[in-house]
């Protein structure tokens, strides 16, 4: 299927703002449960409409299964028996990406449809007149090859900040450079003032048509700006960490610095809230606190939600020693290490089909095992309709890609697989920094 035309999109998101209130019954007990856990219900929320990527760049998911491609070309000539380069074409598959997106206000102006990304601290905006570049060879391209929405027009509405650059790099190969400066920035109805963002004057960036930029809901470690103006002589040593959104949002008295995700693979069922929790009906929560991570310097601090799991269990089967995992709204399946994506895909039945080291294909039909993520002593469970996803089929196909795929040290991922009919909570109030997590019971 083609990607959805901009106007028609328009017009469903238009419609989709104007639905009514998530949920009304079920309150008092849904408000007890986050009351128990330190949480409450919010009205600025915010629908989170879905939209699909083309194949190409994109974040981590794609990034990663490139450098695996390129690493098996290199190594084509060795056996290497468990990675299959083959049969990724009759998934149409393999590189739609499905992100949510929502609108954001950046000063006084109309507001733009960014993406809310969890994975990465850094909000910005393409400006007018920007270079679009080749990912790969660097050169510079028509601006359709990245595709973004409306472009932002004008200056900084709190003003530049003279010798400071943005450069940042996603995982995925996306890579941007821009100036910084500040201008409140509206999500839901919550205005956090003086945030400090970035107008992109140069992308090598895959985009959907639709959104303008990335809302960095990460938190301080990842942020990317540095002082100068010289792109090239970027490196740790001129490396600022500024206050990203959530931490302004906090420190400024917005909100509570406290992100909600109700998502679902049903958008009219999707939301986003600041503040608080999103009025879904919800069990109980269950906590973990987040990780700091390390530097090649030494320097300690937060980077990515990362949290510490329990176990995985599935119908069959189970798994405990993990590794950190990250918690990243902006990647479509989960990514474990690959014994156990094998394991868990060999429980589908019929078992899946491993595609490259990355993914696996399964029967679209397949009946997908009873998947809970153990985490703060509690099983998550994974919705069993997002352990299958339908729009990878290739036309006249009945092979879809499976929830489930393998990641690397240092990048194995809970992304919406996990995140869907679950409410996810980034509480990262000094005094909590922690995650938590309730099943929907809406
Ligand atoms: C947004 O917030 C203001 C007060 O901060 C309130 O008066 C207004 O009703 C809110 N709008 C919506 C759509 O919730
Ligand atoms: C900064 O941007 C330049 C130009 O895009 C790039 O060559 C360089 O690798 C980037 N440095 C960092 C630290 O991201
Ligand atoms: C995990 O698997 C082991 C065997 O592999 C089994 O003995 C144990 O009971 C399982 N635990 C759970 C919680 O399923």
């Amino acid at each position: 299927m083609a990607r959805l035309a901009l106007p028609a999109l328009l017009c469903s998101l238009a419609l989709r703002l104007a639905a009514g209130i998530p949920v009304a019954d079920q309150l008092a007990s849904t408000r007890n449960h986050a009351a128990a856990a330190g949480l409450s219900i919010t009205s600025n929320y915010h629908p989170l409409p879905r939209i699909q990527r083309p194949p190409g760049l994109s974040r981590t998911f794609d990034v990663l299964r490139q450098q695996q491609r390129q690493k098996h070309r290199l190594l084509a000539s060795e056996a290497d028996d468990d990675d299959p380069a083959v049969g990724v074409d009759h998934l149409r598959a393999e590189l739609h990406q499905v992100e949510y997106i929502m609108q954001v206000g950046i000063g006084a102006g109309e507001p733009y449809y960014m993406i809310p990304d969890t994975g990465s601290s850094d909000t910005w905006v393409v400006r007018e007149g920007y270079t679009c570049l080749d990912p790969y060879y660097g050169q510079e391209v028509a601006p359709e090859v990245c595709d973004f929405g409306p472009l932002f027009r004008g200056d900084f509405p709190g003003g530049r900040i003279e010798d400071q650059n943005l450069n940042i790099s996603y995982l995925s190969g996306d890579y941007l450079n821009g100036d910084m400066g500040f201008g409140d920035i509206t999500v839901a109805n919550i205005t956090v003032p003086s945030q400090q963002f970035a107008l992109v004057d140069v992308a090598a960036f895959g985009g959907d048509g639709v959104s303008s930029g990335i809302l960095g809901l990460g938190l301080r470690g990842l942020t990317a700006a540095f002082t100068g103006n010289d792109p090239s002589a970027d490196g740790l040593d001129n490396l600022v960490n500024y206050a990203p959104l959530v931490e302004t949002m906090g420190a400024s008295g917005a909100a509570a610095p406290v992100l909600g995700f109700a998502m679902s693979r049903d958008e009219a069922r999707s939301w986003i809230s600041f503040g608080g929790v999103p009025p879904v009906a919800a069990g109980e929560y269950t906590s973990v606190p987040i990780q700091k991570g390390t530097l090649t310097t030494g320097k300690t601090d937060y980077f990515y939600y990362s949290i510490g799991i329990d176990a995985v269990t599935w119908t069959g089967g189970n798994a405990t020693n993990l590794p950190s995992m990250l918690v990243d709204s902006g990647t479509t399946i989960n990514l474990f290490p690959r014994e156990v994506a094998a394991a868990i895909n060999a429980a589908y039945d019929p078992p899946g089909t491993q595609e490259d080291s990355m993914v696996w294909s399964v029967a679209c039909d397949a009946v997908p095992p009873e998947l809970d993520v153990v985490i703060g002593g509690k099983p998550v469970r994974t919705h069993p309709s997002s352990m299958i996803l339908p729009e990878t089929a290739a036309e006249g196909s009945n092979r879809c890609l499976s929830g489930i795929g393998a990641g690397q040290p240092g990048s194995y991922i809970l992304g919406d697989t996990f995140m869907q009919e679950i409410v996810a909570v980034f509480d990262v109030a000094e005094d909590r920094m922690e995650l938590k997590f309730a099943q929907r019971t809406d």
